[in-house]
């Protein structure tokens, strides 16, 4: 085993190079999808293949993959990748464990749980907090509505019969809000869509009417979702105003951060999600805007005992040794669960705290970069506000939805579109943290001289 993977080692690091080399080629040459069959040496067959072929049919592949981690990524809220952090994940892969029990664990049992105290300490949640690493920010969203349903409606774990809870979240909340209440038992139905503000903020009041709707109608309100960084607009929710009518009906407050949560670090933008003590349970995604390879969520729940009341099962197939304390799968939804804090950990080893906050500070800066240039300039019109990583714009009455997707086909950038209170505009997000403020004006250069030479 050891010396086929030491030669495969070696075929990746030759793979890894080239793939380095590569970056300077744009973002990806767009390929009809119904030609990939024709290009590619995709299609398996009965006998096996040499390594020189494999390496030639991966390397292919790997160099008609979009690039996300080049500087002409703007289209997804993660992009550019923190080198420290791929070398944690890369011996993840190898050391392949699973986080369920501390047998087969060992001590990254404890390279998790440090990040999960660690959090927990800067948001100020109790020492009865805990946490687990779900397999991203749809999931740890589902995590908190299932420990929030479970709370208020102990049997509903056993019975199925959730149909009477009532969730609340914002029209600009991200769309695992909806699969989650089916997921749950709660039913898409049973989700109250609060308006928003022209910035994107979710409107207090109009939570209240709703809930003192509900209540008459006879169905029982018992949790809301509150955006920390919305999907299209990068907008915060006010935290404490809607911690206040959590408090005051019995609510359980989520603050779904996976975009913005990860303003915890930074001693300059913290402010900005004041009173986040006050919430049930909060979660970030170190892969949107820390940099770690995707899939790294963190999931934090004031009162620890939620995850183990809806997350713990008897299994003495799996648990063997040792104490739920130290065996993670009795405080997460998946059994073989990938480890997924190596490489944050690896990340924040190695920056110390006080390097993921100067990475948060710069992503913000670059986006004043972005926002500063539109402003300056007459031919753009913003959309959205300070204090984001999206900067939402259209340029010269263009057609945002046209314009995103011929940068893409002619392979000059890749940024896409969104949409809010009616209006259509191209979303650039300044979340890779790689970048500089050149790589930024230089975005803008680029969908200039693109749209002054392809004016039909
Ligand atoms: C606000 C918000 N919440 C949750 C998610 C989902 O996170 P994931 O893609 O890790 O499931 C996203 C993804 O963009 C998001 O923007």
């Amino acid at each position: 085993m050891s010396e086929k993977l030491s030669n495969d080692l070696n075929i990746f690091n030759s793979l890894a190079q080239s793939l380095i080399k590569d970056e300077e080629r744009g973002v990806v040459n767009q390929i009809d999808p119904n030609e990939l069959l024709k290009i590619f040496n995709i299609s398996l067959k009965e006998n096996p293949i040499s390594d020189e072929e494999l390496k030639e049919s991966l390397n292919h592949l790997i160099l008609n993959t979009p690039k996300t981690s080049g500087n002409l990524f703007f289209n997804q809220l993660f992009g550019g990748l923190n080198s420290k952090a791929v070398l944690g994940d890369l011996l993840a892969v190898i050391l392949n464990n699973s986080m369920a029990t501390y047998k087969i664990s060992g001590p990254m049992v404890e390279i998790e749980k440090e990040i999960i105290r660690k959090i927990a300490a800067m948001i100020s949640y109790p020492e009865t907090s805990a946490g687990t690493i779900p397999t991203g920010g749809s999931m740890s969203n589902f995590m908190a509505l299932v420990m929030a349903r479970d709370k208020k409606n102990p049997e509903s774990k056993y019975s199925g019969d959730s149909n009477k809870l009532i969730c609340y979240s914002s029209r600009s909340s991200h769309y695992s809000m909806d699969k989650n209440a089916s997921f749950s038992g709660i039913g898409r139905d049973n989700v109250r869509y609060i308006d928003t503000n022209k910035k994107g903020e979710m409107i207090s009041s109009e939570i209240t009417v709703q809930i003192e709707e509900d209540i008459k109608n006879g169905l029982t309100p018992f949790f809301i979702n509150a955006t920390i960084g919305t999907t299209v607009m990068g907008a915060i929710d006010p935290i404490i105003e809607i911690a206040e009518i959590c408090k005051k009906y019995n609510i359980w407050l989520h603050l779904d951060g996976a975009y913005g949560g990860s303003l915890i670090f930074s001693e300059k933008y913290k402010h900005l999600v004041e009173g986040i003590e006050l919430s049930d349970s909060f979660c970030f995604n170190p892969h949107k805007t820390l940099g770690t390879p995707i899939s790294t969520s963190i999931l934090l729940v004031k009162e620890g005992g939620n995850l183990l009341n809806s997350f713990s099962n008897k299994a003495n197939y799996l648990y063997q040794t040792d104490n739920d304390e130290y065996n993670l799968g009795q405080t997460s939804f998946e059994c073989g669960r990938r480890n997924n804090a190596l490489k944050f950990w690896t990340l924040w080893k190695s920056l110390g705290t006080k390097g993921i906050s100067e990475m948060v500070d710069h992503s913000y800066s670059l986006a004043d970069t972005a926002r500063k240039y539109i402003k300056n300039n007459s031919d753009y019109t913003i959309y959205s506000f300070d204090n984001s990583l999206s900067i939402c714009f259209n340029y010269k009455d263009l057609d945002p939805k046209k314009l995103c997707t011929d940068l893409y086909l002619k392979n000059k950038l890749m940024v896409g579109y969104g949409e809010h209170k009616g209006e259509t505009f191209i979303r650039l997000v300044t979340i890779n943290r790689e970048n500089t403020s050149e790589n930024i004006l230089n975005f803008f250069k680029i969908l200039e001289s693109f749209t002054e030479n392809n004016v039909e």
